[in-house]
């Protein structure tokens, strides 16, 4: 067992605590948010991951994981600290890093004994040696610390299952003492650990989501060839992805990628590549694709419906991808303001994230409803933004008898275009 003190209890933060409070560790999460830390007190979780309430409740009542909001109480507690801040983009794409600094001067303004002090938060390559410079100029009395990186690989909505199985466990150090006490906490856990030095650590996180976001722009672009030469995108990337040099993965074309982690790490990586020295044009290319990906699919829904104005088109998913309620950087916002701006209302449904999506699109252009059927009931047409299995389930003769037309247009190919054509309906997907 372990003393570990998490600082930033957002997505990573919190599954991240969980999960080693889970694995016998003793926790302690601390946040400057005090509402959210009175949330989790409370037996609550401010955010929507499957399994993370009971994860925490279980943990909690084990009494492996507490919250606070004071960072001196956590510090003092624990040997490993572990920085999970957000680091959000610049408006040039910059990754601003002054949280991770704020955090790095308190940590060592309170450490009272040996601390690793842990790069969670996705940060830019040479990041550590910055903080490692920042905590030496700001510990007044000396004490003995280590650097390290433990990158993360989470995924929203399977992010408990992606802590505790992952592909691998990347460790970044500069010192065997941090090694053995990095690798000691992830004992318990089946899978390969790679050891590297702290800059190959931080390198690998923007290196992998700017790779995998490569991949879905690489699809996203042969769907389009597809589109232009009757080819079935879905049949082009499983006959690819069955080579195991490139995988199947990440080579679902739709509306290209959204959320919180691809957007602002390719960007983020761009710049950073630019600040080195390096013009890292391929992923602008990247980013292009990804842009270009929703406006093809707005204009899909206007060749269908030709003019908007006061038709009523039907929106099944707000969520960036299904089970999450995360907004950051979603699709539907673009094609939803877009399809408002050309005079269309719009009935919309999410499982989970009509709450956010209201924050973000507001409530009085948007008629949010119950379930998918409500949406269906005098719409023109139906547009699929997110795929949640809720919908690949649907009653479509039903849906056929609400709609006002039988058309869907589907930007995430999640029906057979056959059996939808046999249905009755005009069916739109992308890249088929
Ligand atoms: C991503 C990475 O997958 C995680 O490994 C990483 O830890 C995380 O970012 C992070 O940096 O914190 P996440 O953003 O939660 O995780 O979501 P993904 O499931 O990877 O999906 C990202 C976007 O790509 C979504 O908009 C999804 O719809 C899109 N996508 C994914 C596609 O368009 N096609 C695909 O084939 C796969």
């Amino acid at each position: 067992m372990r003393k570990i003190c998490i600082i930033g209890t957002g997505y990573v933060g919190l599954v991240t605590g969980s999960c080693y409070a889970h694995l016998g560790h003793k926790v302690i999460c601390v946040d400057n948010n005090a509402d959210k830390i009175r949330i989790l007190k409370a037996g609550g979780v401010p955010i929507y991951e499957p399994g993370l309430e009971k994860l925490v409740k279980e943990n909690v009542k084990a009494k492996r994981i507490s919250f606070s909001t004071d960072i001196a109480y956590g510090v003092k507690n624990s040997e490993i600290i572990l920085i999970a801040v957000s680091t959000p983009p610049k408006i040039d794409g910059k990754v601003d890093l002054s949280f991770v600094e704020k955090v790095a001067r308190q940590v060592a303004e309170v450490m009272d004994s040996y601390k690793v002090i842990v790069d969670k938060s996705t940060v830019p390559v040479q990041t550590g040696e910055k903080v490692a410079e920042t905590i030496k100029r700001y510990n007044k009395h000396k004490i003995d610390f280590d650097i390290a990186s433990l990158p993360e690989f989470l995924r929203e909505g399977t992010a408990i299952s992606d802590f505790l199985n992952p592909d691998r466990i990347v460790i970044g150090v500069s010192s065997s003492r941090a090694e053995k006490i990095l690798k000691e906490i992830h004992e318990k856990i089946k899978a390969p650990v790679i050891v590297t030095d702290i800059k190959s650590a931080e390198l690998i996180k923007h290196a992998a989501n700017s790779f995998l976001a490569t991949k879905i722009s690489f699809a996203n672009a042969l769907a389009n060839i597809c589109e232009l030469s009757g080819a079935d995108i879905s049949l082009v990337t499983k006959g690819m992805g069955m080579d195991k040099r490139i995988g199947e993965q990440y080579l679902r074309a739709g509306l290209g990628y959204g959320g919180s982690c691809f957007p602002k790490d390719v960007a983020g990586f761009i710049q950073i590549a630019k600040e080195l020295g390096y013009d890292f044009n391929l992923l602008r290319e990247v980013e292009r694709i990804n842009r270009q990906q929703r406006k093809i699919f707005l204009k899909k829904i206007e060749d269908t419906l030709w003019v908007l104005k006061e038709k009523t088109v039907g929106i099944l998913g707000l969520a960036f991808k299904p089970n999450t309620d995360d907004m950051r950087n979603a699709p539907s916002i673009d094609i939803i303001q877009n399809l408002i701006k050309e005079g269309a209302k719009i009935k919309a449904y999410d499982p989970v994230a009509e709450k956010k999506a209201k924050e973000i699109l507001g409530d009085s252009k948007i008629t949010y409803c119950k379930d998918p059927y409500e949406v269906a009931k005098g719409s023109e047409a139906l547009v699929i933004v997110t795929e949640w299995d809720e919908f690949k389930k649907l009653d479509l003769e039903r849906i056929a008898k609400l709609l006002i037309h039988p058309i869907i247009i589907d930007g995430r190919n999640i029906f057979d275009p056959k059996k939808m054509e046999k249905l009755g309906f005009v069916y739109k997907s992308v890249g088929r």
